[in-house]
């Protein structure tokens, strides 16, 4: 059975607003959680948060003043989304674990978009990035073995594996070379624009949580590992904003968001396992058919054109959280030593790489390598989860 929010109907506007009671979420067990529920409430928190950050920039354009209000009556309910979502995390973690789990989000949601995007230059742009944040995920694991003593499949579980990627320090490129090509908004398929959207609003979110929580820890190494991978996160906005065509009308962004938060919400109510965040996305999936038919109306209004000219004719497969290992570790073996090169990847260092890592270096080692070095001298070993036999690459098989 095929699903087509836009001939769906919602719950209306003015019955959106949610009380105090309605708001106070049960949040998921600290504990017992099914890790890739952790990962949906993440994403969907960072999709909130670029509705309610897009719909500010769309504003600040907008000269007529009923149209402000309008796009404010529907900004507050993605506000009030944002809160129900997040809330759901449950209030004893640590930001480390929190971290790990972010980290985790941006693993297998990458993989298996690169698994799934149909558009071999974006595809090329995905598998680029997720070997990068999968070597965050072991630099933050051996970070949390070293601080909290705790091991990293307390939250990852056995479902994505934990070691080496493409050498963090070797992530800071020069911004030049961050910029990728878009799509073009007339010839791509629709899932691509989804996909480039979701994975954008995924990496934002994790660049503005490691710009808030860094400089909350006491430890230097703490405070360090935070500050070069923040930097990085904002390296993978650069790199996964620039994909989307600029050139489609503010309308026609609009569009693609609210579309784009009912195929998430559709796609994780059909793959939920907790009952009770199923219910969240559900009744959040019913707001959002109301905010598709509204922008749907601006977008005839303002932009002269039909929704079906720019939209899929019914949702794509649902976006699932599953493992990915096999997959990564092709990737691990074949792409851990590409960069990029305008546009474009190569595999050797080329000199605006080396510019840039000079200057970032300064001569010492990045904290992500040090951070390794120190919880082997504190732990005795450093910290791998490698549940599919040994790293695929010989260089960066632990020796034992
Ligand atoms: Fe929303
Ligand atoms: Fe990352
Ligand atoms: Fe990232
Ligand atoms: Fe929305």
């Amino acid at each position: 059975m095929t699903f087509d929010p836009l001939q769906e109907r919602g719950i209306p506007l003015d019955r959106q607003v949610r009380n105090w009671r309605e708001l106070n979420v049960t949040p998921i067990g600290p504990d017992h959680a099914d890790p890739y529920t952790r990962c949906r409430i993440i994403t969907m928190n960072g999709i909130e948060t670029e509705a309610v950050l897009f719909s500010h920039h769309l504003a600040r354009h907008c000269q007529d003043l009923d149209l402000k209000r309008q796009l404010a009556r529907v900004r507050y309910i993605e506000a009030q989304q944002q809160k129900a979502v997040n809330w759901l995390l449950p209030g004893v973690s640590s930001v480390l674990e929190t971290t790990i789990a972010y980290e985790q989000v941006a693993v297998d949601l990458t993989a298996w978009v690169a698994r799934m995007e149909p558009d071999p230059y974006l595809k090329k742009a995905y598998e680029f990035g997720v070997l990068e944040d999968f070597d965050h995920l072991y630099r933050y694991a051996n970070l949390y073995e070293m601080i909290e003593h705790r091991k990293a499949e307390k939250i990852v579980d056995q479902l994505t594996e934990v070691m080496p990627g493409r050498p963090t320090y070797l992530h800071h490129r020069d911004p030049f070379d961050n910029v990728r090509e878009p799509y073009d908004r007339g010839g791509t398929e629709p899932i691509s624009k989804l996909h480039a959207l979701t994975i954008m609003s995924a990496e934002q979110q994790t660049m503005n949580f490691y710009m808030n929580v860094g400089p909350t820890y006491m430890e230097p190494i703490a405070r360090q590992l935070y500050q070069e991978i923040g930097l990085i996160e904002e390296e993978h906005v650069t790199h996964y904003e620039s994909l989307v065509d600029p050139g489609e009308s503010w309308w026609e962004m609009l569009l693609n968001h609210e579309y784009n938060e009912c195929y998430l919400y559709h796609s994780f109510m059909e793959t939920e396992s907790d009952p009770k965040v199923k219910a969240v996305w559900e009744l959040h999936l019913n707001m959002e058919l109301e905010h598709l038919r509204l922008a749907a109306e601006l977008f005839k209004r303002h932009d002269g054109r039909d929704p079906d000219q720019v939209l899929a004719p019914a949702l794509p497969p649902p976006v699932t959280f599953e493992p990915n290992k096999g997959y990564l570790r092709e990737l691990i073996a074949t792409q851990i030593d590409y960069t990029t090169l305008g546009t474009g990847y190569v595999q050797e260092a080329h000199e605006r790489f080396e510019k840039m890592q000079e200057a970032v270096m300064g001569g010492e080692k990045a904290p992500s390598e040090r951070v390794i070095e120190d919880n082997r001298a504190r732990s005795g070993q450093e910290y791998r989860l490698e549940t599919e036999g040994r790293h695929p690459v010989g260089s960066l098989q632990m020796s034992r």
